[in-house]
């Protein structure tokens, strides 16, 4: 079982300044993974980048984090994983595009941002689980069509699995090699 942890950060709108807004959410982040270890019963790391940015690894523990403005999330596992969260607002309508490729869109069901937030944050949450930025974006594949609560993807044709959790105003994603996610609202 993974344990997903998502923290929301009250009042860290733009009247904040940026360097603060910032220091929030990787607060709110590192709270989510301390969480998410402990619920999985597994050692509370220091949860360091690297010098490109990537999640340290240590003692054969896995992690990922995801903050945005007003809500952080982390996940911890022992196996590869990836998590995304974002808040669900109108984009650039060119970003489908960038995104996904003409037969991906047949498989969605919608055209509206929720359905466009669940294919941008499954494909990040298997990017970060394989420990890549967007220059892979073209790597990751959906297989077939996403359901409310997960989709199949491919990276370099390897199989993932992606649980979603889903709310008026967030999406977020896990992608996993077949696990059971439990979400956790903090
Ligand atoms: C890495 C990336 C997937 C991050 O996604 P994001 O939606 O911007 O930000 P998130 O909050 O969801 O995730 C950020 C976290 O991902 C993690 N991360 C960064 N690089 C990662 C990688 N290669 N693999 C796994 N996780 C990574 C870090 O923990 C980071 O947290 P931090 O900024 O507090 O150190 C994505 O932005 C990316 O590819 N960036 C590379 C630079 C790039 O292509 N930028 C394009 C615009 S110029």
């Amino acid at each position: 079982m993974l344990h997903a942890v998502l923290i929301s950060i009250p009042d860290n709108d733009r009247s904040v300044p940026g360097r603060e807004r910032m220091h929030r959410q990787r607060e709110a982040a590192a709270q989510a993974l301390d969480e998410s270890a402990r619920l999985s019963g597994l050692p509370r790391l220091t949860w360091d980048r690297d010098a490109a940015g990537v999640p340290v690894f240590d003692r054969g523990v896995c992690w990922s984090l995801s903050h945005k403005t007003s809500v952080a999330a982390g996940v911890v596992a022992t196996t590869p994983v990836g998590l995304d969260v974002e808040i669900i607002e109108p984009r650039n309508p060119g970003l489908w595009d960038y995104v996904s490729t003409p037969w991906e869109q047949t498989l969605l069901a919608e055209r509206d941002w929720p359905t466009f937030f669940r294919l941008w944050t499954a494909k990040e949450a298997v990017l970060k689980a394989n420990r890549v930025g967007l220059s892979k974006l073209d790597a990751c594949r959906l297989v077939a069509s996403p359901t409310c609560s997960g989709a199949t993807l491919t990276f370099e044709k390897s199989p993932w699995l992606v649980t979603f959790f889903a709310s008026e105003r967030i999406l977020a994603a896990v992608a996993h090699k077949g696990a059971e996610v439990a979400w956790h609202q903090a």
